[in-house]
């Protein structure tokens, strides 16, 4: 059982598919929830649909923005005194290579970033709690995809598969450092193929076979959650966990290298310090 009967739980991506079931569900089960999405008008539909008074939050923010970052960090922490659970779902693919106004790959900034920053930053909130926890929700167990150590920014052979595969491992290796370090135990969770995720961005030939593809081949939204309100109820005993599909990642995998996290998180903060 859980400690404490109800949760202040942060979610990243919070106004559509994965993580906005999430927010509902646990608005349902009676926690505070703080809701971040860059459309204003998905957010007040959460808001609408919620009902859930001050119990809920929405800060709408573009989590690809360094400067909206530290505005939706500035906001939590005027607005909690301590968080149980952060929970990350924000990501957007981008068919094709662009900037954020810090000069960032997009998909780097908003995937990887974003996740970076908020766990880095929100750690003394996280502390301020008995039983804290830490979820991602990406891509773990993937082997595919690599960080490209001499162009992470990718202006040199950019694709949509190739941005989302390096920000997935570098996902993979931010849940290895924090775990070392954070009172957090970090959980990175791969939903497997999963009934959600936007793809307006895509031509309508890719948008309809996608489309097909989900309605024969994915799970619903509310299964794929489902093991997450689990982690945020009974937080795992262990610094790090991690579930792909259901299953046990090795963690000797090559993609959750400790030398290469290491690596990873020094050379993120040197970036940052860049900019
Ligand atoms: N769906 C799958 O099959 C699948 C499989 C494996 C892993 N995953 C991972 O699971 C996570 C959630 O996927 P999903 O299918 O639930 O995605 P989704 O339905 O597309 O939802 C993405 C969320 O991210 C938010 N977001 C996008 N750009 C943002 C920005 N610039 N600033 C702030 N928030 C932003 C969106 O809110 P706004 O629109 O309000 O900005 C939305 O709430 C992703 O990390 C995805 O890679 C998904």
């Amino acid at each position: 059982m859980p400690e404490s009967p109800t949760r202040t739980v942060v979610i990243s991506g919070a106004t559509d598919g994965m993580g906005r079931a999430t927010a509902l569900e646990r608005l349902r089960r009676g926690d505070t929830v703080i809701a971040i999405g860059s459309n204003g008008a998905k957010g007040r539909s959460l808001v609408a649909e919620a009902g859930a008074g001050d119990r809920l939050r929405f800060i709408q923010a573009d989590l690809s923005s360094l400067a909206e970052i530290d505005r939706t960090i500035g906001e939590i922490k005027q607005h909690s005194g301590g968080v149980d659970a952060l929970v990350l779902f924000a990501n957007r693919q981008s068919p094709k290579r662009r900037e954020t106004p810090d000069g960032l790959e997009h998909t780097f900034a908003l995937y990887y970033l974003s996740r970076y920053l908020l766990t880095r930053e929100l750690t003394p909130l996280l502390d301020a709690s008995s039983n804290p926890v830490i979820i991602s929700v990406a891509g773990v167990g993937n082997k595919a995809g690599e960080i490209h150590w001499d162009d992470l920014q990718l202006t040199r052979r950019y694709s949509t598969i190739r941005a989302q595969l390096q920000a997935g491992r570098a996902n993979d290796l931010l849940g290895v450092a924090v775990a070392k370090h954070c009172k957090a135990r970090f959980v990175m969770y791969h939903p497997g193929f999963t009934r959600s995720g936007d793809t307006g961005m895509f031509n309508p030939v890719i948008r309809l076979a996608l489309t097909v593809l989900g309605k024969v081949a994915a799970r619903s939204v509310a299964s794929a959650v489902e093991p997450i309100h689990g982690f945020i109820d009974n937080p795992p005993e262990q610094p790090l966990t991690a579930i792909d599909r259901g299953k046990h990642v090795d963690p000797s995998l090559r993609t959750l290298d400790p030398a290469a996290a290491d690596r990873l998180a020094t050379v993120t903060e040197e970036l940052l310090k860049g900019l």
